[in-house]
């Protein structure tokens, strides 16, 4: 049985089949409408979402299987004092796999040490975002036709951003991949990335301004300030809107540069670059929910 803490839980190659599958659920989705009938899937959320949820959820019932789950500590055992590793042996008897989003970094590999059903870490803590990372590699091989030979800027808040740590992680394996990372000061990227790239002899470089990189990049991810992981209050609305990308930053990027975000978006994209083609962050959402189904089948061994 396969769990999924991290995107480098496949290989290069399981994760090529897996865009393969996603794409071909994207070209014939009525070939896979019945692919998980009769299955069941958990979401256990014990941080908010939408889109993560959502789209597990989507993906399920897309397969033709159904989902149960909380979406809030609140309103599950945890409030009771249960532990994650009780509550996976309970919801391996009601579930046929879990996705699990936790606070604590972890939280969800402790559980997958317990359970009896394949286990998603759907995002845990400042940690990591494993489907995430799948959504963006997806969207980017989809989009500009491989993985590999760009330089991507990541903006915002690379400290505590998770999807930041997955998608660098991930995309290291692949070639000729230079990184720009765009944050101020407060929120660098932590040193066990950059040392981590420093030992594989990947290209990176740590800049303050957006504008001075943007024509060189091939692709900018960018990311909202993680509220929820700030210690006050203070330094969270001094750094809020560092970022802000508009109509005339976009006039300095290429003219096939992509802009991509995992999204909830607060103030760093302003709504006038939704309409410009390079804007794909909409169009990554729904590889995410391709992705999920292709996720699903391969941890399930459901072929198609
Ligand atoms: C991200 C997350 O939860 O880390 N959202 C998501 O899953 N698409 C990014 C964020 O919350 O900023």
């Amino acid at each position: 049985m396969r769990h999924l803490m991290s995107p480098l839980d496949f290989t290069a190659n399981e994760l090529d089949r897996l865009f393969d599958l996603a794409n071909d659920i994207e070209r014939y989705p009525d070939k896979y409408a019945h692919a998980c009938d009769g299955r069941i899937l958990a979401t256990c959320f014990y941080e908010p979402s939408t889109r993560t949820r959502l789209s597990f959820e989507s993906a399920m019932t897309r397969l033709g299987g159904r989902v149960i789950g909380f979406s809030d500590a609140a309103s599950s055992s945890a409030s009771k004092g249960e532990s994650v590793s009780d509550t996976i042996r309970i919801i391996s008897c009601y579930a046929d796999i879990c996705a699990m989003r936790h606070p604590k970094e972890g939280a969800p590999m402790v559980a997958a040490e317990k359970s009896d059903i394949p286990v998603i870490n759907a995002g845990d803590g400042g940690h990591q975002h494993p489907t995430q990372t799948l959504t963006d590699l997806l969207t980017i091989r989809s989009l500009k036709g491989s993985l590999g030979g760009f330089t991507i800027g990541l903006c915002g808040d690379l400290k505590f951003g998770r999807t930041v740590h997955s998608l660098i992680n991930a995309l290291v394996r692949y070639d000729d991949i230079r990184f720009v990372f765009i944050s101020p000061e407060e929120l660098r990227v932590p040193d066990y990335i950059t040392e981590m790239l420093k030992a594989n002899g990947i290209p990176y470089e740590e800049v303050i301004r957006l504008e001075n990189v943007m024509p060189r990049l091939d692709l900018l991810y960018m990311t909202r300030v993680q509220k929820e992981r700030f210690f006050n209050e203070e330094d969270y609305v001094r750094l809020k809107d560092f970022y802000i990308l508009n109509s005339d930053k976009m006039a300095l990027a290429k003219k096939d540069m992509l802009v991509l975000h995992p999204l909830p978006r607060v103030n760093e994209i302003s709504v006038e670059v939704d309409s410009d083609p390079r804007a794909a962050y909409f169009r990554q959402a729904k590889y995410g929910v391709y992705v999920r189904m292709a996720l699903i089948l391969t941890l399930l061994e459901i072929q198609v």
